[in-house]
C-alpha cells in the first residue's frame, strides 16, 4: 500500500516530510580534460559534500559570481522572456543549469565530483573555457536516482551522447556494492560526441569487452555503437542490447537495464525492454528553471490508475529524473 501526498508517491512507513540534503558552496576546479572532441570532463573538490545516488545532478551557475554586473532586460508586455536568448542573458547563463553527477570520489573531508558537458549554449560554452584552480558555485546533489537491484541481478547500462555521464558514476557505484555482472552499452552518433575513455579500441561486432575506461576502474565489460560506424558497432544502442540479450537467451528476462540518453532511445528501450521482459529505469531530461521543485518547468506525465484520467503530473527534477518505464506513459 502507499499513499500520495502531493505529486510524489510514499510507502506508508515513510515520513510525512521526506528528508534530502542537498548544498550550496563555491567549488575548486581540481582538473579539466577533454574525453572527445565535444565533451569536457570537470572535475570538482568539494567539501563535506552530502551522500549521492547515480542519476542525481548539479545545479551549476555558469558565470562567475564576480561577473555578475548589473544587466538591463527587455522584453514585450504580456510575453515571458525568452531565459536562454543573448538579449535577456547577456553573454552569461541567467539560471542555473543540470548536470549528472559523471563521477564521486571521496578523500577524506573534500569530495572530488566529475561533470561531463557538451558545449550547446551560452552556459555550456562558459564551462568549456574553464581551467584548473578556477571556482564554480552548484548546488546539489538534487532529484532521485537510480534504483539500485540486488547484487546477483544481471544489470545493463544503456547511455546515448549526453547521457552517458549518470551511468559511468552508476559503473562505480554497482561495483561498489559487488555486482559481477555488468554491461555498459554506450553510443554516440559519432566517435568525436563520445564521452568516454577508451583503453582499447572497441570491437565492431556487438562483442562485450574491456575497452571502456570506468570510474574506480569497475571490471565491466562494454559495447560502443555509432551511426556512422566511426567507433565500434554501425548502429543504435538498441541494436546492441537486443545482440546482448540474443547471447543470454532465457536468462536476459531477469536483468534490469538502466538508460539514460535522448528521448527517441529512451522511448525504443521501453519498448525493447518490455518486449523481452526486463525491467527498465529511465532517467529522463526536461529544461529546468529551478531544479528544486518549485517552478513547475519539468512536468512529466506518470500514470495514476486512481485519478480520472489515469495519470498525473510529476516534476522531473525532484520525482525523478529517473523513473521506472511503467510509470510514464508518454514512453509507451
Ligand atoms: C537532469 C539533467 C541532467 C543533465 N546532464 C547533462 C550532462 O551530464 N551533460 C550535458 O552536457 N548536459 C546535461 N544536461 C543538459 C544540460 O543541462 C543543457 O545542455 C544545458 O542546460 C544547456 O545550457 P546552455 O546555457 O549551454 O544552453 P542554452 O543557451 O540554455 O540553450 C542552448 C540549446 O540547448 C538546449 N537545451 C537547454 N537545456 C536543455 C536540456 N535540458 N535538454 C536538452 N536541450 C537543452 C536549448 O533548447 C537550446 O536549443 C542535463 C539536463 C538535465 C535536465
Ligand atoms: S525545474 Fe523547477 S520544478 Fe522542476
Amino acid at each position: 500500500m502507499s499513499r500520495e501526498i502531493g505529486i510524489g508517491t510514499l510507502p506508508d512507513d515513510a515520513p510525512l516530510v521526506p528528508v534530502q540534503t542537498a548544498c550550496a558552496q563555491a567549488v575548486r576546479v581540481a582538473s579539466v580534460r577533454h574525453p572527445c572532441r565535444e565533451h569536457v570532463a570537470i572535475s570538482l573538490a568539494a567539501d563535506s559534500f552530502p551522500a549521492s545516488a547515480p542519476g542525481q545532478f548539479l545545479q551549476l551557475l555558469c558565470h562567475a559570481t564576480e561577473d555578475s554586473a548589473a544587466q538591463v532586460h527587455a522584453w514585450p508586455a504580456g510575453a515571458f522572456p525568452r531565459i536562454s536568448d543573448p538579449d535577456f542573458a547577456g553573454t552569461q547563463a541567467y539560471l542555473r543549469r543540470p548536470f549528472s553527477i559523471a563521477d564521486r570520489e571521496d578523500r577524506g573531508d573534500e569530495t572530488h565530483l566529475t561533470v561531463i558537458s557538451r558545449a550547446v549554449g551560452v552556459g555550456t560554452t562558459w564551462l568549456d573555457r574553464l581551467r584548473a584552480g578556477d571556482t564554480v558555485d552548484i548546488t546539489g546533489p538534487l532529484g532521485r536516482g537510480f534504483d539500485i537491484p540486488p547484487a546477483h541481478v544481471p544489470v545493463v547500462l544503456v547511455g546515448g551522447g549526453v547521457g552517458i555521464p549518470p551511468l559511468l558514476y552508476l559503473t562505480r557505484v554497482l561495483h561498489d556494492r559487488g555486482h559481477a555482472d555488468a554491461t555498459l552499452i554506450v553510443g554516440a552518433r559519432t566517435r568525436d560526441l563520445l564521452p568516454v575513455d577508451l583503453r582499447e579500441e572497441p570491437p565492431r561486432d556487438a562483442a562485450p569487452a574491456p575497452c571502456v575506461r570506468l570510474p574506480g576502474e569497475a571490471p565491466f565489460a562494454s559495447i560502443v555503437t555509432s551511426d556512422d560506424g566511426s567507433v565500434g558497432l554501425r548502429g543504435l544502442t538498441t541494436d546492441a542490447l537486443a545482440a546482448w540479450a540474443a547471447q543470454r537467451g532465457d536468462a536476459a528476462r531477469g536483468a534490469v537495464v538502466m538508460a539514460c540518453g535522448p528521448d527517441p532511445m529512451l522511448r525504443a528501450l521501453a519498448r525493447q525492454t518490455r518486449a523481452l521482459g526486463m525491467a527498465c529505469q529511465l532517467c529522463i531530461e526536461r529544461n529546468m528553471g529551478c531544479g528544486l521543485g518549485t517552478c513547475l518547468s519539468c512536468v512529466v506525465r506518470v500514470r495514476a490508475p486512481l485519478r480520472p484520467l489515469g495519470w498525473r503530473w510529476a516534476l522531473t527534477c525532484s520525482d525523478g529524473p529517473v523513473f521506472d518505464r511503467d510509470a510514464l506513459p508518454d514512453y509507451d
